[in-house]
Parts: structure tokens; sequence; C-alpha cells
């Protein structure tokens, strides 16, 4: 989906792959942010887990909660026009029973005003997703290193580098196909793994730290601003210092009012 035109849906996506046009994907976590990757053509805003580090100061994505989510949702969602907005479904939102996911999904859409949701794992998760989509809710998927399950990994490694884990990262991204997913995204894999996978689904495949083959690509954007403190993976590259900038200006801003600088008659009334 080019920049500008029609409100972007899950099965338009398909149709972009299909046209051979790269998918740009950016996390969100306020109206303000929201408004200005909308602003700027992206096709996919998601309300991403990692929020709970960049946004609420935790050291992992496992304490964020649903009702965490859904206001950070909301707000997304109120700041976009034309991108899909996709809510990430936080840790034990959707592993314990299908009932609860189904139940949990629908309230990203229902509260949230999402247009779909996403959720990690492979082979694992396809019959939950399956029910979630056939609720009507389109499902994103998410492979490859999962950082809800970084116990599990030993850290948020990058993933597949043998050929078993790789068979099976492939065999659950086309296991997400099946079960009806509308993309799946590939986070920390190698490249050659994520252009398997990408020549072998036919819905996109969206990369993290996944090389430059897939058909689409998604940041962090408190990585690509600047604006985050944390550890920075070698992927996340960084396109502005606003957190620098902030700094200056917040600094600026002590100096003037302890000078008696600011307010001047320009920002005073009569
Ligand atoms: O939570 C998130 O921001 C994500 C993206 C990195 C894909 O899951």
């Amino acid at each position: 989906m080019s920049q500008g035109g029609e409100k972007v849906t899950a099965t338009s996506l398909r149709a972009t792959k299909a046209a051979g046009e790269r998918i740009v994907m950016i996390t969100a976590t306020d109206c303000s942010l929201a408004r200005i990757v909308d602003d700027a053509g992206v096709d996919i805003v998601l309300v991403g887990d990692s929020l709970g580090m960049v946004a609420l100061g935790y050291d992992s994505t496992l304490p964020v909660t649903m009702e965490e989510m859904l206001v950070f949702t909301r707000a997304v969602a109120r700041g976009t026009r034309r991108a899909l907005v996709v809510g990430d479904m936080p840790f034990l939102s959707y592993q314990v029973s299908a009932e609860e996911a189904r139940r949990n999904a629908g309230r990203f859409l229902k509260e949230g005003g999402a247009a779909a949701v996403k959720l990690e794992g492979g082979a694992e998760v396809a019959a939950t997703v399956a029910s979630i989509v056939a609720m009507g809710v389109p499902v994103l998927g998410h492979v490859g290193l999962t950082p809800q399950a970084v116990h599990a990994m030993g850290g948020y490694r990058v993933q597949g580098r043998d050929e078993d884990r790789a068979r099976e990262i492939l065999d659950g991204a086309r296991a997400l196909e099946s079960a009806g997913a509308f993309a799946v995204v590939l986070e920390g894999v190698p490249r050659r793994l994520a252009a398997r996978i990408t020549a072998a689904l036919r819905v996109p495949t969206i990369g993290i730290g996944a090389g430059p083959e897939c058909d689409g690509q998604v940041l962090v954007l408190h990585d690509l601003l600047g604006l985050y403190g944390g550890h920075r993976p070698k992927f996340a590259k960084r396109y502005a210092a606003c957190g620098e900038e902030a700094g200056r200006a917040v600094r600026q801003f002590c100096e003037e009012v302890r000078g008696g600088i600011f307010p001047d008659e320009e920002h005073s009334f009569d």
C-alpha cells in the first residue's frame, strides 16, 4: 500500500505483497505519536507490548496487562486515520485458553478501537489464531525471537541459526498462515531464513532484525526516534536524536524560568 490514499486493512496488505510493494509498520504509544506516524504514511501502527519497556519502564514485556494495553490502544486509535491499528496481546491474555484468547482479542476491537491483534508463537498457537480469526478478528502472527518467551529462550537471542530451529520457525509461520493470519512478523532471525519464509508464504512477512528480504519492516518508534535510553539492539536503526533534543529544550526552559526570561511579553496577557 503506497503512501496516502485509502485506509489500510488486513486484507489489502495481501495485495501489497502481490504487487511487490514493501509494507511499513511502526509502533506508537499515544495519540500524538500515532498522528505523526499515520501522517507520515505508515501502513500499520502497532500498539506493541514493547510499550511496557519504552513507556511504562518495566524491564521486559511480561508484566504488561490487558488493561494497560487497552488504554494505550484507545489513545493510538484516536490518533490514526489511515493506517491499520494492531493491538498486541500481552503475556497471559491468550496462552491459557482459547476462550480467554477470543475474549481478549475481541476487547482490542470493542474497547481499544483496534482493527486487528498480534500474538506471539508458531504452531503451538495456530489453533488459537484460527478461533480468533473465525470470530472476525484479523490476526498478525509473530515468530522467531518472541520476547514473551525470553526466559525459555535464555535471553533475547537470534533464533533459527541451526537447521532444526529454522525448520520449526518456518513450520510455525506456515501454520499461522493456514490458521488465517493476515501477515507474520519475523523477529531476530538470520536473513536467509527470513527470505526462505517470505518465499514460502502467500501472506506478507514483516521483519525486525530479519534482514531486507521480508515483505515489510517494523521498528519500535522510541528506538527509531532515539527516545529510549535502554538497550538498543543492532537492528534498531536510529533516524533521529529526539531524546537529546528534548533534553536540550527542557534544560533551556529551566534556565529561562530561573533567569526570569520566561515568560516574556510575547507569552503573557495584558
Ligand atoms: O511489541 C512490539 O513492539 C513488537 C514489535 C517489535 C514487533 O512486538
